[in-house]
């Protein structure tokens, strides 16, 4: 498949539930760097199917205000192509924070049962959910019995390297009525150390009739064919070479090039929305998590990184923006991944 026809693919419909996207192509759920300013940036250059927001904690969901919550919070605009992604231990606070999403007007819930970071698992959330798979099934059962929206569920591996395993909760997610899933071939713990096994994403999606996105490691757009080649999933789910690219949804849709001046562009832009949507210094703060993504595009990523990490005010953020990338940098063809895990 060459790049046009691969863009053709990437923007054929899929419905999911009751509805249809418009592409393939989707923004993969991260806690701290999916919020709404980056979400809007994303917004901006388009060609996404959808966006996932970082993860919400169910329990909290009901009762949050969007005005002044750092996580559970959007633009009216992009409800129609944005799934709020929550997790949660107990059927019931899932299925609550589902249905508040559903009235909020979300284009659907995902589920995590992918989150393998100790003080989530600790809870009896994200991916310690797939140690107990009645329990897990039973938290898809009842969401999908309390909304009518799309539900997708995010899940990895499991605690063993074994896509049987994997293909058999697949098995059990679907029966349980969920309407699409996002696989991560990994096993848990592994917080990305080792590489996806992708041959698993063809298992699961081969044990489900729902459609299956693929996810992990998709860096370059040679990366996305061989992924859609190799296991024929319905779509793929793009993480960290979003953040360090958002313009990539554009660009592997759409066939865009964009030139040099898009980096020192976008890391305005991305300081520009921080201000607008977050007070200091936690605007400041979501731009040094996004900070090592967006350096690891560059030969001196290090260098760069210092000098941004130095910012002390946004004004003083914005002038080394300035001072660093209003000449271009020379650039790597894909991401320095020493910057970032
Ligand atoms: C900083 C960070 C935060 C993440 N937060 C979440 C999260 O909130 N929910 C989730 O399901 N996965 C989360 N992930 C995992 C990603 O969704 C994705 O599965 C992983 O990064 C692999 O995809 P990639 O290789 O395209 O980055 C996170 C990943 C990163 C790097």
């Amino acid at each position: 498949m060459d790049a046009l026809g691969f863009a053709r693919y990437l923007n054929t419909p899929l419905p999911i539930g009751n509805k249809i996207i418009s592409g393939r192509m989707v923004l993969a759920p991260m806690a701290g760097l999916g919020h709404i300013a980056f979400r809007e940036l994303v917004a901006e250059f388009g060609g996404f199917g959808l966006l996932f927001t970082g993860m919400c904690s169910a329990k909290a969901v009901p009762h949050e205000n969007p005005s002044i919550s750092p996580v559970f919070c959007w633009r009216r605009q992009e409800l129609p192509y944005t799934v709020c992604q929550i997790f949660g231990a107990t059927p019931d606070t899932m299925a609550q924070a589902a249905r508040r999403i559903e009235q909020e007007g979300f284009f659907g819930v995902d589920l995590n049962f992918g989150c393998s970071v100790a003080a989530i698992c600790k809870k009896g959330c994200g991916a310690v959910l797939l140690k107990t798979p009645d329990r897990a099934a039973e938290i898809v059962a009842m969401v999908r019995a309390a909304v009518s929206f799309p539900v997708f569920v995010k899940f990895r591996m499991g605690w063993s390297d074994d896509a049987a395993f994997a293909a058999d909760m697949a098995k059990r997610f679907e029966a349980a009525g969920a309407d699409a899933l996002v696989f991560h071939p990994r096993v848990a713990p592994d917080r990305r150390t080792r590489p996806p096994k992708w041959d698993a994403i063809s298992r699961v999606k081969e044990a489900v009739t729902i459609p299956v996105f693929g996810n992990g490691n998709l860096f370059a757009i040679q990366d996305g064919m061989q992924m859609t080649a190799q296991t024929g999933c319905h779509g793929l789910s793009l993480g960290r070479m979003a953040v360090a690219r958002p313009w990539i949804f554009a660009q592997w849709t759409r066939g865009k090039s964009f030139d040099p001046g898009i980096y020192h562009a976008t890391a305005l832009r991305m300081a520009s929305l921080l201000e607008h949507h977050y007070d200091m210094p936690f605007n400041l703060k979501l731009f040094k998590k996004y900070a090592p993504y967006f350096c690891a595009n560059f030969k001196f990523s290090h260098f760069l990184l210092k000098q941004l990490n130095q910012a002390k005010s946004m004004e003083d953020l914005k002038k080394t923006i300035h001072k660093l990338f209003a000449s271009c940098p020379e650039t790597l063809s894909t991401p320095n991944r020493n910057l970032f895990l």
